[in-house]
């Protein structure tokens, strides 16, 4: 390893490889882990009828042809829609995943999920969310991991579940410290948030540090010299390269 002696950062592929393919998508996800990718970040919602889909935006006026809410829309209306070609010509006709969906896929491929919580619209939605995590543990005795700046989100998941590895997200240092304070195996930060300091403050407290969302492959060697625990990118698989030159 030409860098350092600390081990590089794992590479997440936020929204699968949402730079080159439409975000939170089938294709994006495959395309993720075709790439080598290991984690893969992804955005959940409830929808009207208690279904868990994958979406970044509370609304689905942005990524679709359509307009209105997610929690008012039902998997059939959701389905109906176009959530490719906003990105592109060429990825007309994808359809909005559910989180079951999406578990199956990286199942498959050996990939864990971070599955960011924006907020539970009903209180139901942390059940469902832990009896999918369940029904599609990863193997290898490696786990999906659930983030959310939300921290009561965070805590109606651990009461589900105390089992689930939680990440909370903050673009602030002071995030370091909920983690702490809520014995939070991670904190995911905001890549101003990161130096030497948050690092070391985090892993003190035995706290992983992952840092989104960085696309710059050219600063990798240096969350590699920090010490961070996992870099969250767009560009999963240029950062992949990035990663394989600090081992080579
Ligand atoms: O996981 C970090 C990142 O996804 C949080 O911000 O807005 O991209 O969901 P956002
Ligand atoms: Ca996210």
């Amino acid at each position: 390893m030409s860098c350092c002696a600390v081990l590089p950062p794992v590479v997440e592929a936020h929204r699968g490889a949402s730079a080159d393919y439409p975000e939170n998508t089938l294709c994006a996800f495959q395309a993720a882990c075709a790439a080598g990718a290991r984690w893969i970040e992804l955005d959940i919602h409830q929808c009207a009828d208690g279904e868990l889909v994958v979406m970044h935006d509370p609304t689905v006026d942005r990524t679709t042809n359509g307009k209105g809410a997610i929690a008012e829309l039902t998997l059939a209306e959701l389905r109906t829609l176009d959530t490719g070609s906003w990105k592109g010509a060429e990825f007309a006709g994808e359809k909005v995943p559910t989180l079951e969906e999406v578990l199956a896929l990286v199942q498959q491929a050996g990939t864990c999920l971070n599955v960011e919580v924006k907020k539970f619209a009903r209180p139901e939605a942390a059940g469902r969310l832990t009896d999918l995590l369940r029904a599609y543990a990863p193997t290898e005795g490696r786990s999906h991991v659930v983030s959310s700046f939300e921290l009561e989100a965070l805590l109606q998941v651990r009461a589900q579940d105390p089992g689930v590895p939680l990440a909370f997200l903050s673009s602030k240092a002071g995030g370091v410290k909920t983690a702490i304070e809520n014995g939070f195996p991670w904190v995911h930060l905001h890549f101003g948030a990161v130096n030497a300091d948050t690092v070391a403050a985090a892993h003190a407290a035995g706290v992983k540090v992952m840092t989104w969302t960085m696309d710059r492959t050219d600063r990798f060697a240096h969350y590699t010299r920090l010490g961070v625990d996992k870099v969250c990118t767009n560009r999963a698989a240029r950062m992949l390269a990035a990663r394989a030159a600090v081992l080579a």
